[in-house]
């Protein structure tokens, strides 16, 4: 109501009522409030004036209206902390425009027009690291969601695109390179030893694509000739002393774009692609049309800084940013709540790909590994959300593993369910009916229904329902005839309760027992409540592998004999079913023991069946090692918590270490004798990364059965390291000893290392989460140490994620963990609050954790909350927390 004209506000209760103001709330935005834009803007020409400090941006849009949007006497250009310093329309002057929260509203009479503006912005003073902003004296931007509008006023929505045409100038000693998008079509010197480029982008594209970087740079760079022989120049540009650990860039980069062709029927569409370095970045990269910024961990490698999983992440992230350039830019987002469009789809087309690279089997592993680690506690919990959302304060939160990972999923259970051949037809049918337009998910799931020949109608809740849907088993067997009762649950969430029955794909193999044999995969579709599948001609009952290779993101509900788990933890010729029986085996005793309790027998036959089974694993002659290392891995706690209505982290740590310390002894020749095999592969050698793998796996036994020997073992390993990962592995594994060996081979590592950013970033991040007791007191030592600052968002979450990460750090009873990770939002919120916010879903967690935990973690959102001038990133996410 508007007090103002409120006749029973007298001008004395007013006064009286002059309480402190409610702070305000963030707008909430709506998906079913979407509405086009006004207005077309097909052009703009951008002029930038370079400075570190002060840079001024003359940008010309050409804005026409849009024919079937109604008449608008005004455009609302956004805008975000901008001084605006003129603004003409047709060339003329303009005087009656205003200001709304940040944006400007200019008056627009005709239905074609000229509008130029002029800002001045402070790119050293930008430490939210959006729009434009300074890092170790270059000039770089970051775009997406809404960083074009802190660079000039302008429609920043994903479905206004532009062709843009861009002339910088600046000093050329700061700044010799100067990259914008697209080709370069001119450049000269200017007065005072300053310099000038004018760059070209052909393709329309919405301006969370823009970027520009200018700096003192070197590339490292190569060619790749199309399919269609169009002849590409590559560039891969970071600081002179990083040019040595830019090869495995440059080769992943074009794998990516030979596989893209080969895969998916993709060319690149321009003749120059430029990857930029930049060490201070909120995320891992950014797919800018031509011109993709990547924060340095997701470049920079070589054997001795890079561990085997570096190098794999670098891959990886060079092939996402890659892919988007079709799955992203040609055909783009109608607005944020599509994000999933891209991103969801970006992902499965980098993790097959890194597939094919890698390996299928173990990639297969570590992607469920990490849906599991952080998609599904985000499902479970205060900030669930469906992958497509359906309102947002703050868009940067929705940049989750729901939206990335879960999406995917859903993206790769219709490929399942058509064929790989048929789901190409869909994503054909897909990139030609959309390139150009800024596209909904309806129009990807149409597309794939049309193209690949699917009735994707109930298909579709996956995009509307939250939480990870829980699939009940049972299994019965009488005359031959096996029968399958599946049954489905999809968790209530918030704001979303008593939902519908999915379509979920399974597949399935049953297994002779004797033979270890069954008579072929086959997938079954579980579209309703419960269900039954019947199965003819088996004599015995057989052992059930279900949800093989993970074809579902669901969680499996049976209770098979632990022998039966046993049993295809051994046998199952289905990587992923393989790990996942160990696990499961693994998951139901830890969750029994830290649960209700075992007795000593019950905790003794648990142990005995893993130890069985962990054994086999050990010996198996015929697996790789690669293989070999995934299926030692224990399930991390985090996960085994997520398996419990209310953990107690206490006790699931306890159960955990004590397994760990049972296994190691119980195995102990077992693995003495895999050391010793794995241990003389050389860093080359045949198998080495699998080798690498199961050595460190083996320490980490070792570290809680016998510490002193592990100590030994591992001090050694690491002074005979000729490469990253044998050498992190070993100092990961002392970190937690409280040995000599520890302190000396932390002075080390740091002096060794001191210098190279990434590898520092490790230094800080094995401490933060190591097994060792005085974990909490490491941390707060190294807040002060004088490499860290809360200004390079790598160092902060080497630091402060790591933390959150370790269960009895963070959950130290005395609420010490909570209390520092609360501590740290507060103060990154004012400097960087995409980056704080991040950290607020570790304490959101608090209704699964035991009661004197969970109030003092509540304790902490509630302190964050009660703080003034919180960012609307930290605001939304502390709220959902609360709420
Ligand atoms: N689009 C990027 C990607 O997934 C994500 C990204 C990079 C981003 N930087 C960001 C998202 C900053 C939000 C804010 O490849
Ligand atoms: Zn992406």
């Amino acid at each position: 109501m508007d007090i103002a004209r409120n006749p029973a506000v007298t001008e004395e209760n007013t006064q009286l009522a002059d309480a402190p103001p409610e702070p305000k709330q963030p707008p909430l935005i709506r998906r079913e409030d979407y509405q086009p834009f006004p207005w077309l803007v097909p052009q703009i020409a951008m002029k930038f004036d370079l400075g570190l400090e002060a840079t001024r941006v003359v940008s010309t849009l050409t804005v026409a209206r849009n024919g079937n949007a109604h008449h608008s006497p005004t455009i609302r250009l956004n805008g975000d902390g901008l001084e605006l310093v003129s603004v003409t329309v047709d060339g003329e002057p303009v005087t009656d425009w205003s200001m709304d929260e940040g944006d400007l509203i200019l008056p627009l009479s005709g239905d074609a027009h000229e509008i130029e503006i002029a800002t001045e912005i402070d790119p050293a003073a930008n430490t939210q690291l959006m729009g434009l902003y300074a890092s170790n004296g270059m000039l770089c931007t970051q775009c997406e969601a809404e960083g074009f509008r802190r660079i000039t006023f302008f429609p920043d929505r994903p479905d206004v695109l532009s062709t843009y045409t861009v002339r910088m100038s600046g000093s050329k000693e700061q700044f010799p390179i100067l990259l914008c998008n697209g080709n370069k079509v001119a450049e000269g010197e200017g007065e005072n030893g300053t310099h000038w480029a004018e760059w070209h982008d052909p393709w329309p594209k919405p301006s969370y694509l823009f970027a520009l970087v200018a700096g003192d740079l070197v590339a490292n760079s190569g060619t790749f000739t199309t399919c269609g022989g169009r002849e590409v120049e590559l560039n891969v540009w970071v600081r002179e002393a990083d040019l040595a650990r830019t090869d495995h860039a440059v080769e992943s980069l074009r794998k990516s774009m030979q596989w893209d062709e080969e895969v998916f029927g993709r060319e690149y569409d321009l003749d120059l692609y430029n990857i930029v370095a930049v060490s201070d970045f909120n995320m891992g990269a950014m797919e800018n049309k031509g011109l993709n910024v990547f924060n340095t961990k997701y470049v920079l490698a070589d054997p001795d800084t890079a561990t085997d999983a570096d190098f794999d992440a670098v891959e990886g992230v060079i092939a996402h940013e890659y892919f988007h350039n079709w799955s992203g830019n040609r055909v783009t987002c109608r607005d944020w709540f599509q994000l999933s469009l891209k991103e969801g789809f970006t992902v499965l087309r980098d993790q097959l790909f890194s597939q094919d690279m890698q390996g299928e089997a173990v990639k297969r592993i570590e992607d469920v590994r990490i849906l599991r680690s952080a998609q599904f506690p985000e499902d479970s919990g205060p900030l669930a959300h469906p992958i497509r959302p359906d309102s947002f304060r703050e868009i940067s939160n929705f940049y989750t593993a729901t939206v990335y990972n879960k999406g995917a999923e859903v993206i790769r259970m219709m490929r399942t369910m058509a064929g790989p051949e048929k789901f190409r037809a869909g994503t054909d049918l897909y990139f030609d009916r959309h390139d150009g337009e800024a596209a909904t998910c309806e129009d990807f799931i149409k597309a794939i229904e049309d193209g690949a020949g699917l009735d994707l109608k109930q298909f579709r809740l996956w995009y509307s329902q939250a939480g990870t849907p829980k699939v009940g088993v049972g299994m019965e067997h009488s005359g031959g005839t096996v029968t399958l009762r599946l049954t489905q649950h999809v968790p209530d969430t918030p704001g979303q309760s008593n939902k519908q029955p999915m379509q979920i794909p399974l597949k399935l193999a049953l297994f002779d027992r004797d033979s270890g044999e069954h008579d072929g995969e086959k997938l079954v579709v579980l579209d309703k409540a419960e269900d039954t599948f019947t199965f003819d001609g088996f004599a015995k009952p057989p052992v059930l592998s279900i949800n093989r290779g993970f074809s579902a993101p669901v969680t499996i509900e049976r209770s098979l004999a632990s022998e039966d788990l046993v049993f295809l933890a051994a046998r199952d010729d289905d990587s992923f079913a393989r790990y996942e029986a160990m696990q499961e085996l693994v998951v139901g005793h830890i969750v029994a023991a830290a649960g209700d309790g075992l007795n000593e027998a019950g905790r003794e036959a648990g142990r005995a069946a893993i130890r069985e089974a962990l054994g086999a694993i050990l010996t198996d002659e015929s697996l790789d090692d690669s293989m070999r290392g995934e299926l030692m891995m224990l399930p991390s706690q985090t996960y085994l918590m997520e398996q419990m209505l209310v953990a107690d982290p206490g006790r699931i740590h306890a159960e955990r270490e004590g397994l760990k310390a049972f296994l190691g002894e119980a195995l102990k020749s077992e693995f003495h004798a895999l050391y010793d095999r794995v241990e003389k592969v050389p860093y080359d050698g045949e198998g080495a990364r699998g080798a690498r793998k199961v050595k460190t796996q083996v320490l980490v036994y070792a570290a809680a059965s016998d510490p002193d020997k592990a100590s030994e073992l591992a001090a050694h390993q690491y002074a005979k390291a000729d490469n990253m990962t044998d050498r992190q592995g070993a100092l990961m594994v002392l970190a937690g000893l409280h040995t000599a060996a520890r302190t000396d081979k932390l002075i080390d590592f740091y002096r060794r290392y001191q210098g190279n950013e990434l590898v520092i970033d490790k230094w800080f991040s094995l401490q933060a989460i190591s097994l060792h007791p005085n974990a909490i007191e490491h941390v707060k030592a190294l807040r002060d140490h004088e490499d860290f600052t809360m200004r390079n968002p790598n160092r902060v979450r080497a630091l402060y994620m790591a933390f959150a990460g370790n269960p009895q750090a963070f959950h130290a009873e005395t609420g010490e963990g909570y209390r520092m990770i609360a501590d740290l939002i507060l103060e990154l919120d004012p400097i960087n609050a995409q980056t704080a916010a991040r950290f607020v879903p570790s304490l959101g967690r608090w209704r699964r954790i035991e009661p004197v935990r969970a109030a003092l973690m509540r304790q902490e959102l509630e302190r964050i909350a009660a703080a003034p001038n919180l960012s609307r990133d930290t605001y939304e996410q502390v709220s959902r927390s609360l709420g």
